[in-house]
């Protein structure tokens, strides 16, 4: 059976048609002190359970915690976790004296209820480390092509930073066609990033701007607010995750964007691009 997280519905109720393996009931409680219940009543059912949970929030990865324990405890043989996006994944690094590495301190707590484990696009591969249990990456860039016109002038795809210059690559090679480059990106605060553009001569052509993620909208807006200055032609942007917390529509709108698509790792208004072939493509 398919046990979605309150996060990942849609993308649950796809993967469930997609496998033709049934969609679990979940329920939920609140205890009076705020405690979250996630409960699978019908657990018992099923030989293998497949809980697709992003983990967007730290009640998002609580639930998953008790999901996964719901059905062990009723006696699944198999478990599998599919992390559409894992939260906490960034900070993978001790980037400062005292500071966790919270992409191994979840991932470990993750391990312990799984047989394995599949993620989405991470912002590095390397988290799967992390995990006890088998974990893989699945690769769900190329299908960001999927809704660009076919008619895109000289297209140039491009990263907004050099670490995601790779989907850039995998974005035009399932395009058919175009250049790839990228901008250098420096942080200057969780808010705040400063883009260095790179010589590439964007006029009059039409440029795909992806990344991994899209959060605040700093990195996003930054890079198409240097494209617009040089008399770009069209700009799409996308990503794999379209978090967009706080105002980051609102930045990116201001930047001259008009529109902003993903997929439905995170679901959102934007995730119109389904990630479930691509796990299914891994489950059967
Ligand atoms: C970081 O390097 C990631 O690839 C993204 O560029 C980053 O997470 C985007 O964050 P924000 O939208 O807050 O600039």
């Amino acid at each position: 059976m398919i046990v979605s997280g309150s996060a990942s519905q849609a993308l649950a109720a796809a993967l469930a048609r997609e496998l033709e393996e049934p969609l679990a009931t979940v329920d939920y409680d609140r205890f009076p002190d705020g405690e979250l219940l996630a409960a699978v009543p019908d657990a018992a059912d099923a030989d293998r359970a497949v809980i697709v949970a992003s983990t967007v929030s730290s009640d998002a990865h609580i639930e998953l915690l008790q999901l996964q324990d719901a059905v062990r405890e009723a006696g699944v043989e198999e478990t599998v976790t599919v992390l559409p996006y894992m939260g906490y994944g960034r900070q993978d690094e001790a980037f400062e004296t005292g500071h966790p590495i919270s992409a191994r301190a979840v991932a470990r707590a993750i391990s312990t209820g799984t047989d394995r484990v599949l993620t989405v696009n991470p912002h590095e591969d390397a988290v799967c480390e992390f995990f006890e249990p088998p974990a893989v990456v699945i690769d769900a860039a190329g299908r960001l092509a999927e809704p660009l016109p076919d008619d895109l002038v000289e297209p140039v795809f491009l990263s907004p930073d050099a670490g995601a210059v790779g989907l850039a690559e995998t974005v035009r090679d399932a395009y058919g066609t175009g250049d790839t480059d990228y901008f250098e990106k420096r942080r200057l605060s969780g808010t705040e990033v400063e883009i260095t553009p790179s010589d590439v001569d964007v006029a009059g052509r039409d440029v795909v701007v992806t990344d991994d993620i899209i959060a605040t909208g700093s990195t996003m807006s930054e890079a198409v607010a240097v494209l617009q200055a040089r008399a770009v032609g069209r700009v799409f942007v996308t990503c794999v995750h379209p978090l967009l917390a706080s105002n980051a529509v609102t930045k990116l709108s201001q930047a001259g964007v008009e529109s902003i698509y993903g997929t439905d790792t995170i679901e959102r208004e934007s995730s119109i691009v389904s990630v479930a072939p691509a796990i299914a493509a891994k489950l059967s």
